[in-house]
Parts: structure tokens; sequence; C-alpha cells
């Protein structure tokens, strides 16, 4: 029997939707495998917020801090728009990633056949592309300081945010890339602006020490963080992993979603160092957001939930005959031609709802099993 504790955290917008849906994949996987999850459940974001008045309590945070692994939904909406800066429903994810120091923040980008058809770009340029961006999650612009709104002696207000990286932290995430890189191809290319930036200068003299200290079989590249993203949407096949800071890993990451079909596909692992059990810090969640405008009508898409939920089970539950058989009935939900809105293209055909596409799921689960 395998086991594990897991903090589900819906959070805000389509967040719980998607969660509710994941937790039918989990209670089928107690019912028909031999794993068992202990449960917990609470708020972040938004509906933390509500509740605590803070998007993010202590309490929540101390039982992140215990558990094998977090499943997050998503945070934010229009209601918080006004809140103070320090309790927007982001805050709440920005703490759970540095206090966890999750700095590793794996996002696959897999374009699956049934879907070549449906991304913004032409089908072969990104049919059985299978990327992985390796985003730096816990420094850089982020969380760099100084920061903040300030007045200058004129009374002109000035703001101010600080791109930092100490040596280690960017020698950790390349550690990460090159781990990713030696079970895949082989091939890491590293993205900054070094012809721009002092951080840029050292993220590449750091990553190409590593590799070539500690990891002289991977084949690395570097390339300016522009070029990468003119790249990704030229010839996307070109990359295996990716790895780079946490500002440019957020926009290529987005940018890199597009090209699978949408953003409604993208799942997540947001890894750190090794808790009391010996496994990685680890958080789940979809790369999708709280998408306020179809929350609450069943539109929203489940998948990078439920592949989120399939990267827990690799990654942090070590249940990888489990994982495949979640990608593989995923997939062939797809190849069945069952979408919801944000995979269809003829607007003339209904589009199957979030719980539809999780019944569809569970039901090649059941065949597969
Ligand atoms: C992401 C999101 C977050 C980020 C937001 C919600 C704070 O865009 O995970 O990519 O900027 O990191
Ligand atoms: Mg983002």
């Amino acid at each position: 029997m395998k086991t594990g504790s897991l903090l589900i955290l819906p959070g805000d917008g389509i967040g719980p939707e998607v969660m509710d849906e994941v937790c039918r994949i989990i209670d089928w996987f107690e019912s028909k495998r031999d794993i068992q999850f202990d449960k917990s459940f609470d708020l972040v974001g938004g509906a933390a917020f509500d509740q605590y008045k803070t998007p993010l309590s202590d309490d929540t945070l101390a039982k992140a801090n215990e558990v094998d692994a977090i499943l997050l939904g998503a945070v934010g909406g229009p209601k918080y728009d006004k809140l103070d800066f320090s309790l927007k429903p982001e805050r709440g994810l920005l703490k759970l990633r540095k206090e966890l120091d999750l700095y590793s923040n794996l996002r696959p980008a897999q374009c699956f056949d049934a879907l070549s058809e449906y991304s913004s770009l032409k089908s072969e340029i990104v049919s059985g592309l299978d990327i992985m961006i390796v985003r730096e999650l816990s420094s850089g612009s982020y969380f760099g300081e100084p920061r903040g709104i300030k007045n200058k002696e004129n009374g002109e207000r000035y703001a101010i945010n600080t791109t930092y990286y100490s040596e280690n932290e960017i020698r950790r995430v390349a550690r990460s890339a090159f781990e990713i890189a030696a079970k895949r191809t082989g091939k890491v290319c590293s993205m900054e602006k070094a012809n721009v930036m002092e951080v840029g200068v050292l993220w590449r003299e750091v990553v190409q020490d590593i590799r070539d200290k500690e990891f002289p079989q991977i084949e690395l590249t570097h390339m300016y963080a522009d070029a990468g993203a003119m790249q990704l949407v030229r010839w996307p096949k070109q990359f295996d992993v990716i790895v780079t800071d946490n500002l440019f890993g957020d926009l290529l990451s987005d940018c890199a979603a597009m090209l699978t079909g949408s953003l409604g596909m993208l799942p997540s692992a947001s890894l750190g160092n090794k808790n009391a059990n010996g496994k990685l810090k680890a958080m789940y969640e979809p790369v999708h957001g709280s998408a306020p405008d179809i929350s609450g009508k069943g539109l929203a898409n489940p998948i990078a939930c439920i592949l989120s939920f399939s990267m827990a089970l690799r990654y942090t539950f070590d249940c990888k005959r489990e994982a495949d058989i979640l990608d593989k009935s995923v997939e062939k939900v797809l190849r069945n031609g069952i979408r919801t809105a944000d995979l269809l293209q003829k607007k003339n055909k209904k589009p199957a709802s979030t719980s539809e596409v999780c019944d569809e799921i569970i039901r090649e689960l059941e065949l597969a099993n």
C-alpha cells in the first residue's frame, strides 16, 4: 500500500471547480488501486482572505510545511483588485512558494496529437512537441529587495523591484534542470539577458560551470530570453529542457502553453529540498489562473489540474504506473474528441462541461485498470 499526505487548496475562481474533479480522480485511485492519501483541505488566496483576512494563514502555512504534497487550484479575482498589495490573493501563493523554498518549477508543455490542430501555430510546428520549462520560483524579481512604490523629495512617485540571484540559487535550479534533462534527451537551453543585466551574466556563468563540473554529458546552450521567446514560436521543437529565472519563466511558460492548444492543459510541479520523510517539498498546480470570467459555469477545463495531480503521483508518491494510466486516459479522452469550450474551434459543436470531461477520464481509467 502506497500512502502519503496531501493538502488540497482549491483557491478562487475556477480553482474549486477543477479541484472537485481532481478529488473524484483521487477517490477513484483510492478505491481501485493500492494507494491511500491522508487528505486535508484548506483555503488560500481570496477565499482565505474572506475567511481569515489574510491570503495565507499561519495555520495553513504550518500544515503546508508538514504534508508530502500540496495541490493548489488557482488564486485571484476582480473582487480583490482594490485590496492592499500585501493582502492580494496572489501573495498567498507567492508566500507558499517562498516559505517552502520551492525553487524548481517544472512546466511541461506537451502537445497531444489530438490537439495539434488547435494551437494558434501551424500543426507541423507543434505536433509531437514535448518541452519542459524549469522556472526558478523562489527568488529573482518576484522577491528581490528593495521593492515598493516610493516618493522622491519633490513628491514624484517611483517604483522599484530588484532582480536578485545568488550563485547558490542559480546552482540549485541548474542542477534540477540538468537532472531532468538527463532523464530526457540530455539537452538544456538556459535563457537570461546577459547582454543587458548583470544577473544574466552571473546566471550564464554559474549554469555553465555546473554543467562543466557535474553534468558533462548534458548539451548546454544559452540564449537571450527575448530571442528564446521568438524561437519558441518559430520552431519550438528545437528545445527539450529550458531553464530560466522567475520572471522570464513566467512569460515563457505562458507562451509555451499556447503552443499546446490551450492554457487549460498545462500542469506544473514546484519542488524544493527534502522534507523530514526524505521527499522533496512539493506543490502541484495548473499553470492557468482563476479565470473569473468563466467561473461557476461548468466551462473550465479540468485537465491542467488533473495532470498536476498526475505529476504529484509521479514526483512525490512514487506511483509511476498510476501517473502513466492517468496521462494515457486524458490522452484517450482528447482523442475521442471530448473537449471543453477552450479547445473547441467549431462554435457549432456543444462543449463538454468540466465534470463531463472528468466522467470520461474516469471511464478510461476503468477501461485501463
Ligand atoms: C503563474 C502565475 C503567478 C505568477 C501569479 C498568479 C502570481 O502567473 O504561476 O505563472 O506570476 O507566478
Ligand atoms: Mg504566469
